[in-house]
Formats: C-alpha cells, structure tokens, sequence
C-alpha cells in the first residue's frame, strides 16, 4: 500500500528526476497576493514567476503545497464531511514550468508518472480538455492512446482555471479514474458528474493568460504550465478506498479521535467524525501559519472551522473539550513533511483548547435554542435570521455553524434577514463610539475603519507582503493618489509593519509597485494605529506615484526590525533579572523599545546599586547564551495571570491576550509553568534568546520619585558600545604610555602626584608671597615687608595664583611675622577679580577692626561689604586694578583711626 507520505516523495522525485528544482511548501498565508485569503494552489507561490515580474534560478519546479479551500473563491468548507471528496485542507502536488515546456510534455510526464509508477489501469482513465483546445485533445490521442470518447470536451470555466478574479490564468485539463458502477455519479459534463464515481484527481492548466482586470486579459510572455494533484485523493485511489477519509491518514485521525471519545464512527456519525478529522488539519496548519481565531478577516475562517469542528464534536458526545487532545497524532502523521507543525504544536494545543473551552460555555445553551426555534421546521422551510443572528452574536455560533446544524433536515436560513441584523448591530457601534468622546482624529479614523475595514497585521510571521492599497490621504484629507515628492498616509488590507505600541516603535521600510519593481515607489517613515485596528503608514513617495487600487509590495526594513526584536526581548529579561536581584516589588511603569536602544522604568524605592546591576547584567545574558526558543501563545487573560504572566499596570487587556515567554522554563525556576520570563505583550520577539547577542545596561537612574530608569543595549549596539568603550581605553592608555590593564593604577599615580605638586605649588606660592625670593611670577613684592603708620606696622601686598583659602593663612603668616601690626593681602584672579583679607594682631584689635578696614579695601575694588571677625576679615571686589588703590586705602583708614 503506497501512504501519503510514500506518494508525496514518489511524486517529488519523480519531478525531481525529469530536471524539476523540490521547492518547500509556502506559507498558507500568501505573501504574494492581496486578494488572496488563504493560499489554495499549487501556483500561487510562483504567481509572479509566471507573469514574468520575478526571476528564479530554475525554470521547472515541483511542490507539495499545503492549501485550504474555505473563504474566497475557492471555498469547500460546507461540502466537508458530506462527500467523499472535499477537505479544507489538502496538500495540491504539483509541477510547473516557467516559460520551459508546455502542452505536450505536460501531459507526456503526466501520463507516465499515473500509469507507470504509479500504475492506474488506463482503461478506468478519461480526461477533460477546454472544449477549443484543440491541441491537449491531440497531444492525449497520440500519447494516452484515447479516443474522443475519453477526451471530453467542457466550455465551462471547469476546465479554464483561475487563481482569482486576478492572476494567471489558462485553459485546463483534468484528469479522472472512473471507480466504478457501484458508486453514484456520472462522467464530467453529465449531471451526475457531482457524484463520486467519476473522481478528478489532477488538474493540468496550460499558463497561457494574465487576467489584469475583470476585464483585461493579456497574454503571457512565455506559456507555462501549472498543475494540481489532490494527494488525499491519490492516495484514496491507490489504497483502494471510496473516500479521502479512509485513506491511511485519516484514518489515523480518525482513530485517535475515537480513542479520546471511547466509540468510534458508525454510519450515522462518520460525518462528524470526518469532519473533525479534516478541520483539525486545517486550524492547526492555519494556527502553525500564525492564524489566530477572531473575529474578522482570516481569523474569523479560522474560528468558524474550529468551532464547526467542535460542535461535531459535542455531536459525538464530546463531555470535555476534544480537538486539542488530537494534536499530538496530526503532528506525527505530517510533523516529518512540515517541521513548522511540529515547531507550533504547543501553540496549536493551546489555541484550540482555549477555544474549545471558551465556546462550549455557550455552544449547549445555542444549539437548544436552535432546537426550540427550528423545532416546528419541515425539508425546505427556512431558519429565522433574525435567530440565526441571536445565535451569531450571542453565542459564538458563525452563521455557517447554525446552517450546517440545519443542513441534514434540509432546512435553510433567511441569509437577507441575518445581514440586516447584523447591519443594525453596526450601526448601533457606530452611533455608540461616535457618542463615546473620542478625538477628533480618533474619530476621524474611526470613520475610515468603519469603511475601509482594519488592517491584517502579519508581520509576527513575514517582514514583507503585496497588499492592496485602500485609502490615501494628506492629513484629513482622503485623496486617490499620491504623487511623488508628496507626503502622506497610505491604509492598506494587510501589512507586515508594526504599528507603535506597547513601547516599540513603529516600523520603517518601503513600499513598491508590482510593475516596477525595482525602485522604491515610497519610504515608510513610521507606522502607527489609529480607529481600533487600522495601520497607518506615513510615507514619503519617492519614485513612483500611488494610487488607490494598486497592489503593492512592503517590504519592512529588515535590520532595523532585527535590532528592535532584540531590544524588546532584552526588555523582558531584563525585567524578571531586576525581579530576582531587587524583589518582587519591581513593577513596570514604561518603557521604550527602539532599534538603537530599550528603556525601561519600574518602581524601586532607592537607587540601584553597581553590584546589583553588574548581576542584573549577568543574569540576563545568561539567559542569552542559554539561547531558548522564544514562544508565544493566545490566552484566556485570566490563565495566563495565573500562570504568573506579567502585565502593564493599568493596562487594559481583552479577554483573550498574547503571551511571550523565553528562558528555561519554570521547572529549574520552582517559578510558573510556562518559562522564566513571562510577559502579556503584543510586541515582536527574536526567535531565540541567542539572537540578542549582548545585553550590555548603560545608565540606571531616577525619573520620579520611587521610579527608576534603566537603559540598556543589545547587539550590534552593545558591540558598538563595548568597541567604542575599549577604544577610549586604548587612547588612554597610549596617552599615558601604558598598557589598558595599566591605565586605572597609572591614573591613581597620576592624580597623587598631582595632589602632591599642587601641595608644593601652593606652599612654593605663600612663600614667594612671603618674600621668600625674587621676581617669581605669580608673585610680587610691592614694598618693603612692611611700612609704620602712625607708629603701627602695616603689611600691605598684591598677589595672584593664591587661592583664598590660602590667602587666610598668608595673613596669619604675616600676623606672626610682624608680632604686631595689620597685614593687608589682596589676591588678583586671572579673570581679574580680587580678593582681599585683612589680618589685625590682638594687641590691636580694639584700635583697627580687621572688618571695618577690609570693607574700605572692597569698597575701592568695587565690590560691596565683607565680613569675618575684628581680627580677620575678608571680601572682594570685582576690579582687580585697583589693588594698589585699595591697599592705600586701607593705609589712609589707619592713619585717619
Ligand atoms: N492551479 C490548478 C488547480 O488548483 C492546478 O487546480
């Protein structure tokens, strides 16, 4: 028996054998395309390949692509379970040729690998051509053998296949395997082709159209060939089963659920479990894929399959919540093909346990309401949609849930009635948040939420994505376009860019038009939030004008967002290492995530001291170099608190929150159970705590009181820092002759010795002052030692170079010198202001008042007053000139006294 996993590779390498280049699976989230929900063909990956914008390196390929059909174009959610065919999620195997091969040896390779290797019986073969292609219908003649007969001829648009309303485009051919007269159907074109006898298992088009618009389409530059093959249904075929379900995957699955419930499928319920079965994969491979339930856009096809698959589970009798409890055999049957699974298992466990618990609280009490209500109902009646809406927006039940409910009894629901419900609904918000005192532009951007829809944040998963352009503006202005050279804001449907909040920065980077590529149409400069859930990116357009309606290419500025994700995740660590080295008290108050820098404030009582913060410092790159992976999870706001999550003070928080954890976890911490930093936060993370490098805490001090402010960097900013910190050292140290490890003990020699010269200095100073010796500058006799008024010694110098506390002890010195008498020194500054003390021996005190005479001396130096005792005053005076003046005014006091 050939498993999935056996057909998988057979398939690959035998492309891979014929010249074609094994490329991985994209993302279900397309990168490439803004009117894309969910990735849903084998094609999209290379959409730009075929219409010749972007070049690879090999002109045939081979993939096993993951895809889901539910929401957009291709939507097969309400078949699943009821047919032996559809899933949401499948895996399209496929080859593809750019420009190199086409019809002819498309089907050639075709043909071989289904009847050769492996090997369909090509009596039960017939396949389908574009009823004017002439060309297929020739190539499958000469190369199958068939005749017309088995060469069926469709003019629909089954056999000319679109992406979506846009993309490449071409007529097609598809491949059957007739299974036989015991099973209900007819071949395609009949009306029984929608039984399941008839089975279409690959799909070959011929790339040969680009639909521009609705209505243009242009030809391709070079045809090329895209194909699909339903690898559920191969392997249904080649195990020799009747339907998908029973083939060995699903199997699998199946029996894993009938193990967690205690009875397994039967034919009344086999549909529930084929259910359970088929959105188990597709929300974990969505969750995997950074898919999150909600309640729009993406995440809202999410949650209505997540929660279409529990109630089949409550069905089956489910008394506690089920789908989580199934993970575990989904990532070991196709863990081995797609590692992303196995990487977010945890995360898909979790995500769907909380749902499931989440949505259980009301799921019994809406599904009685919905038998009360439909109780009277009869095949063909229609649902109140009024009710349906009840259930909607009181219940968590997604109009598809309540529809599927009814399904089996052949009951519809008034769709008309249920969107005028939910339009009232709206505009009962709308009038409630007009009414709600907002800012003007608050509300403003509410306004243009409200019509344009918010913003699909995917930046936790891809820095770059093609988005369509839904509104531009100049300030308050909405314009169509915005032309080069102009600033302004430019909304889009999806964006990789980070909108500031929570303390990080609003990202930067580019925008380009799909048509041209290589130049940069506008810079982003920064983006933020506005009108709950709408990004704002603030442009300046550089080479190329924008318009509404373009679809363009973001590319987020990849370095910068790199820094900003280590400074973030250093913030977190940072946070629980100041936890463990100050107390539990540390709160945070704010904090600052930028690409060059993080900030962040908390409330501590006193300063932090340089041992406390060297071992903040320490913990926290220990916590680097343990390099564990950084995780983030959805949960209830409730158990994430319990599980020890730290919040913002203040902050308000949904019922639902983002929960960022890095470090070894809990168990070598005896701390909680999740790891041993725990954060609410909606921020963007490294992947692993090894990617910030270095953290390297550069200032810590206070910013209010009882609030503190550490600032740190990370690496390449922490490399900066610690190079441009050594290289200061180095030019010390070749300043001082000396080596780095030298410099602190030469530096403490340096400063003594300067201390002891300064010391010498100043006594050489007093002693040339003194008199000591001749002509020295920095001093200068003026008279004679001293001079007698009326019979009294006077000492009466000049000086400069004193400082004024020495001036004090010149006056002492003199005092002594004389025995008795005054002693009169004024100290001329460099800036040419003086300083003037007067010294008066006791024996005189009672004739000359030291304060009396220096006021007379500051008087003449121009100043104003001065003080100190009878025996020793001091004061100054901003006109140094006058020394002199002022010693020989000091004279004339005392021969006047
Ligand atoms: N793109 C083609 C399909 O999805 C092969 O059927």
């Amino acid at each position: 028996m050939s498993s999935v996993n056996d057909i998988r590779s057979t398939f690959l390498n035998y492309f891979k054998d014929n010249g074609h280049e094994i490329v991985a699976s994209s993302p279900l989230v397309p990168r490439n395309d803004p009117t894309l929900m969910f990735n849903n063909a084998g094609m999209v990956q290379f959409k730009n390949v075929f219409t010749g914008i972007e070049k690879r390196p090999y002109q045939r390929a081979t993939t096993a692509q993951k895809c889901v059909r539910a929401g957009g174009k291709h939507n097969d959610l309400d078949n699943v379970g009821y047919t032996a065919r559809h899933l949401t999620f499948f895996e399209m195997l496929g080859n593809f040729s750019f420009g190199d091969y086409f019809k002819e040896r498309a089907i050639e390779l075709a043909w071989n690998l289904i009847t050769k290797e492996f090997g369909l019986s090509k009596d039960k073969l017939l396949v389908t051509v574009y009823h004017d292609d002439d060309e297929a219908a020739g190539h499958w003649k000469k190369i199958a053998g068939f005749n017309d007969d088995r060469i069926i001829r469709i003019a629909t648009s089954d056999n000319f296949w679109a992406m979506g309303d846009t993309g490449p485009c071409g007529p097609c051919s598809e491949i059957f395997i007739d299974r036989g007269e015991h099973i209900w159907g007819g071949p395609p074109g009949t009306p029984e082709e929608d039984g399941d006898r008839f089975l279409e298992f690959w799909n070959l088009v011929f790339m040969q159209y680009e639909q521009v618009t609705k209505e243009e389409r242009v030809a391709l530059p070079r045809p090329s060939i895209d194909t699909g093959m339903g690898l559920e249904r191969m392997a249904s075929i080649l195990q020799g089963v009747e339907s998908v379900f029973e083939s060995d995957l699903f199997r699998n699955l199946i029996d894993a659920a009938s193990s967690a419930l205690g009875h397994g499928p039967n034919a009344q319920n086999v549909a529930s479990y084929r259910v359970i079965a088929d959105h188990l994969r597709s929300s974990a491979f969505l969750i995997a894929d950074g898919v999150l339930p909600s309640n729009e856009g993406r995440g809202y096809v999410l949650r209505r399959i997540m929660r279409r698959a529990m109630r089949h589970a409550q069905l089956l009798g489910a008394s506690e919540p089920l789908m989580h409890r199934l993970v575990w055999a989904l990532v070991r049957e196709m863990g081995q093909a797609y590692p992303d699974l196995v990487r977010a298992e945890k995360l898909i466990e979790e995500t769907l346990r909380l749902e499931e618990t989440r949505f259980r609280k009301t799921l019994v009490r809406g599904l009685s309401l919905l038998d009360e209500k439909s109780a009277g109902l009869k095949k063909g009646d229609m649902f109140d949609g009024d009710t349906a809406f009840t259930l909607y927006d009181t219940y968590g039940f997604p109009l598809d849930l309540t529809q599927d409910a009814l399904k089996s009894r052949g009951i519809s629901v008034d769709q008309a009635a249920f969107s005028d419900a939910m339009e009232r609904q709206r505009e009962k918000a709308k009038a409630s948040w007009k009414g709600s005192g907002e800012t003007a532009a608050e509300g403003f951007w509410f306004g243009v939420r409200e019509r344009l829809g918010s913003t699909e944040f995917l930046g936790y998963e891809t820095e770059d994505v093609e988005a369509k352009i839904l509104g531009l503006f100049r300030g308050h202005d909405e314009v169509d376009r915005l032309n080069v050279g102009e600033g302004g804001v430019v909304v889009v449907n999806q964006t990789p860019f980070y909108a500031e909040s929570g303390g990080q920065v609003g990202d930067h980077g580019t925008i380009r038009q799909n048509s041209d590529s290589a130049n940069i149409s506008a810079r982003v400069l920064d983006t933020q939030k506005m009108g709950d859930g709408l990004f704002l990116h603030a442009v300046k357009v550089e080479n190329h004008g924008l318009r509404v309606g373009d679809v363009v290419r973001l590319d987020v500025d990849h370095e910068r967002r790199s820094d900003i994700r280590r400074h973030h995740s250093a913030t977190h660590i940072l946070h629980e290492a100041l936890r463990q080295v100050l107390g539990d008290h540390i709160a945070q108050r704010g904090s600052l995530v930028a690409p060059d820098r993080l900030r962040f404030d908390f409330v501590h009582p006193k300063p932090i001291t340089p041992e406390e913060l060297a071992r903040v410092e320490d913990i926290a790159n220990d916590v680097v170099l343990e390099n564990d992976e950084v995780t983030t999870r959805i949960m209830a706001v409730d158990d994430a608190r319990e599980a020890g999550a730290r919040a913002l003070f203040g902050e308000k928080y949904g019922d639902e929150v983002r929960v960022v954890s890095m470090g070894k976890s809990a168990r070598a911490h005896g701390q909680n159970a999740l790891g041993w930093s725990v954060e609410l936060c909606g921020g963007t993370h490294v992947r692993r705590t090894g990617d910030i490098g270095l953290i390297s805490v550069t200032s810590e001090s206070a910013v209010a009181s009882g609030v503190r402010r550490i600032e740190a960097l990370t690496g390449r900013y922490a490399r900066k820092h610690a190079n441009d910190t050594m290289a200061l050292a180095k030019t010390a140290a070749l300043e001082l002759r000396t080596s780095v490890e030298d410099v602190p003990a030469r530096i403490a020699a340096l400063v003594e010795e300067r201390k002891k010269l300064e010391r010498d200095l100043s006594d050489a100073r007093k002693k040339l002052a003194m008199g000591g010796g001749p002509n020295v500058s920095g001093s200068h006799r003026t008279e004679d030692d001293y001079r007698d008024v009326s019979g009294v010694k006077l000492m009466a110098k000049s000086v400069s170079g004193i400082e004024m506390k020495d001036l004090k002890s010149l006056a002492d010195a003199g005092k002594k010198q004389l025995g008795s008498g005054v002693v009169a020194i004024i100290n001329v500054a460099d800036d040419g202001k003086a300083g003037v003390v007067v010294g008066v021996t006791p024996d005189l005190t009672s004739r000359f008042s030291a304060i009396d005479l220096v006021k007379v001396a500051s008087e003449a130096l121009g100043g104003k007053g001065g003080g100190g005792r009878p025996d020793m005053a001091q004061a100054g005076g901003p006109d140094g000139a006058k020394a002199n003046a002022a010693l020989s005014a000091i004279e004339q006091a005392m021969a006047g006294a």
